[in-house]
């Protein structure tokens, strides 16, 4: 069976809508003497966009299933993850409780209290402050555990939504994508892409591998060496190609640039 038939297999939130637009960036093609495109993940719908919303059309469709009404996540008090979640809870009628941690230590007013911090305020989510994420899976379940003493059923993200169920949104990101560079014509000759949690990168890799095998997907961390970058991102293809019972391509590598 095709990928896209076996992701068609799983529920999902249309919460995306329109296939996000391939702009090609006219001025800095110019400047730096080839092509250059991006991929408008920002224009998605929800509380000014982002790339997690993909993530969260797979795992709220599975929260809902399972009859939660609280998201459970965590983050870095300004985690585009976070702000994206509590908005989908809220647009769901949801409640939404996130670990939050100061990964820098900063005091700086903004950093604390604006932005993203504010709008989790906004959305009504229920923020609690730790001071690290170090074993945020545990923590999670930890949380999640309290809760039904309460009278609540949650329903946990990891962190980034980058488990491989939130990893489909980027398969199918992937596919898209492979469709709108097809239907340009000549081909990409590399995609280049932020890889944090790994969701994206992970989910984007998988479905390149399966629709333009030869176009390498290049991952730039944000947080991580690539040593330890890499086995995050190859368990999230191994764990997304699993799910979705396919096979991971045996020419796939995974690639990142951490300088
Ligand atoms: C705008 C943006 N794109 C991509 C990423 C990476 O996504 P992921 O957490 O799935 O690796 C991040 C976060 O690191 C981000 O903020």
């Amino acid at each position: 069976m095709k990928i896209s038939d076996r992701l068609a297999s799983f529920a999902r939130l249309d919460l995306v809508g329109a296939v996000t637009p391939l702009l090609k960036l006219d001025r800095l093609s110019r400047m730096l003497g080839r092509d250059i495109y991006i991929k408008q993940d920002d224009t998605t719908p929800l509380a000014f966009g982002g790339n997690k919303l993909r993530k969260l059309e797979f795992l709220a469709a599975d929260a809902l299933r399972q009859g939660a009404d609280t998201l459970v996540t965590a983050g870095a008090i300004q985690s585009n993850h976070v702000r994206q979640t509590a908005a989908l809870a809220a647009r769901l009628g949801l409640r939404c409780r996130a670990l939050l941690e100061n990964p820098t230590g900063t005091t700086d007013c903004d950093y604390l209290h604006s932005g993203n911090r504010l709008l989790l305020d906004l959305f009504n989510a229920q923020a609690e402050p730790v001071s690290n994420l170090d074993n945020a899976d545990a923590q999670l379940q930890a949380l999640a555990e309290r809760l039904p003493g309460d009278g609540h059923k949650p329903y946990v993200i990891p962190i980034g939504g980058s488990n491989p169920l939130g990893a489909l949104g980027y398969v199918r990101a992937g596919l898209e994508l492979a469709q709108q560079a097809e239907a340009m014509g000549p081909t990409f000759s590399a995609v280049v892409l932020a890889s944090g949690s790994a969701g994206t990168h992970g989910g984007l890799a998988l479905a390149f591998a399966h629709a333009m095998p030869d176009t390498p997907v290049v991952g730039v961390t944000v947080s991580r060496s690539v040593a330890a970058q890499t086995p995050k991102v190859a368990g999230l293809i191994e764990g997304t190609a699993g799910l979705l019972d396919v096979e991971v391509p045996a020419g796939l590598k995974v690639e990142l640039w951490d300088e």
